[in-house]
């Protein structure tokens, strides 16, 4: 049966100099369709071609399939406006003039099979992270439980900081906040505090980092550290660099960032109130919680790949990554010179689960990402269960392995020299990727002959 209508108002061919194709599916709510497609309109983006299909996907019976006249900058507004009522699959820019004809082609030829196999739109490039916000939670609203919700200067102070992170875009400077003095005492207590445990309670790697951003970065009780500063360091580091963001990201979203080696930050500061409570991440969180560990090499490459394992992945795989990167990442312990030692972010900006998870009464077991899958993440209490790693290296092949368990037609190599990820999806692509092993290999063996000769002298 054929399920697909089509309404067409496509141009002559060679007409076109920037459009995008979208796939979203609706969402359960009245007018749904209109909704979204009021949101084109408002950005004044002209409709090429539309039509509804049958979902390859899970989850939706219908999809919508959009080709639209749009340049990047409109496609970001306007894929941040058509989330408001629109579960956004896919998006793909495409170049329809001139040179670019060859690629728009091979692209095409890449989303055709993608759609075959049902694959979700991911990002390629570094750029593409603009495309990636679909925050889930407080984004632009708090809760009825959250402790700023009755505080209405804290909420335009949330705002605040909402707008500047949906403005960012690839490539700008992180704006610079000016905290208030009530943020700044906010983060002196939490600092403060915390600092009082690291030495009994954090990895060697989180001990001999921390140092380093007092120096470079100016972690210091009475500062907080801006986030331009970070990321300046890390990006030296590690390679890891940090984008803003507004509140919970969608966990394909934040694990897509990791694999490019972005990290989304959120810059706000938590409530006043209860400086040792957040039902949300902040920027205490982020900065005492992850960054130390994010500028570890080791603990980078491990980050990276979760993250690179999610990159078209289905939703069910999504969430299993996503909770092994919540177990490890954020509330994981290891064990070092015999010691039970935290390196989850969520634990070490949480004076109270810190406390808990190292206390002997919490109920523990060794890192193993088939277990850890399908463990319940709790969010505003204590973990039911920590899991332990020998070593980053160990969590980092358990990971391998059960990446390779992911349903993808695909496999994705990142290309630092571009921040682009390379589909090894053809001999041609791979056969690249076995030049440059050759080339590397080159340098090793370059590298041993001087040694040897070194040592004959
Ligand atoms: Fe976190």
């Amino acid at each position: 049966m054929d399920t697909t209508r089509n309404i067409t108002n496509r141009p002559a061919e060679g007409a076109r100099q920037a459009g995008a194709t979208i796939l979203f599916s609706l969402k359960n709510e009245v007018g749904g369709l209109v909704k979204a497609l009021r949101t084109f309109q408002e950005k004044h983006v002209n409709l090429v071609h539309i039509e509804s299909r049958k979902s390859r996907r899970r989850n939706s019976d219908f999809e919508i399939f959009v080709d639209c006249d749009s340049d990047h900058h409109q496609l970001r507004e306007l894929t941040q406006l058509l989330a408001q009522h629109a579960n956004v699959v896919e998006i793909t820019s495409q170049s329809h003039s001139g040179s670019d004809a060859a690629a728009a082609a091979a692209a095409t030829a890449v989303q055709a099979a993608d759609e075959e196999w049902g694959v979700p739109w991911f990002p390629k490039k570094i750029s593409d992270l603009d495309l990636c916000n679909q925050v889930l939670m407080y984004g632009s609203d708090l809760d009825a439980d959250h402790p700023g919700f009755k505080d209405n200067v804290y909420r335009k102070r949330r705002n605040y900081f909402i707008d500047l992170a949906r403005s960012y875009k690839h490539g700008d400077p992180i704006p610079r906040a000016d905290y208030t003095p009530e943020e700044v005492q906010t983060w002196a207590r939490v600092f403060r505090e915390l600092n009082k445990l690291y030495p009994s309670h954090a990895c060697k790697e989180f001990l001999t980092n921390l140092p380093l951003l007092a120096k470079h970065c100016h972690y210091k009780e009475d500062n907080i550290p801006q986030l331009e500063d970070v990321s300046r360091f890390l990006k030296e580091r590690s390679g890891f660099s940090i984008r803003p963001v507004s509140g919970y990201l969608s966990p394909r979203d934040f694990l897509a960032g990791l694999a490019f080696r972005v990290f989304h930050c959120t810059q706000y500061v938590r409530h006043s109130s209860d400086p040792f409570y957040t039902p949300e991440p902040d920027t205490c969180h982020e900065l005492l919680g992850h960054v130390p560990l994010l500028a570890e090499p080791g603990f980078a490459q491990f980050s990276q790949e979760i993250g690179l394992a999610s990159l078209g992945a289905d939703d069910d795989a999504v969430r299993k990554l996503a909770t092994c990167y919540f177990f490890t990442v954020e509330f994981g312990l290891c064990k070092q010179d015999g010691k039970l030692r935290a390196y989850g972010a969520g634990l070490l900006s949480s004076v109270g689960e810190l406390k808990h998870a190292l206390s002997g009464e919490a109920k523990t077991l060794p890192f193993e990402p088939r277990v850890a899958c399908d463990e319940v993440c709790v969010i505003t209490a204590f973990q039911n269960v920590y899991f332990v790693a020998d070593t980053f290296d160990g969590a980092k092949n358990k990971m391998r392995d059960f990446a390779k368990g992911v349903r993808r037609p695909f496999s994705l190599r990142y290309n630092a020299y571009t921040q682009s990820v390379d589909v090894l999806k053809d001999s041609g692509s791979i056969r690249t990727l076995v030049e440059d092993l050759r080339h590397e290999l080159h340098i090793v063996e370059d590298a041993l002959n001087r040694l040897s000769a070194a040592a004959a002298v």
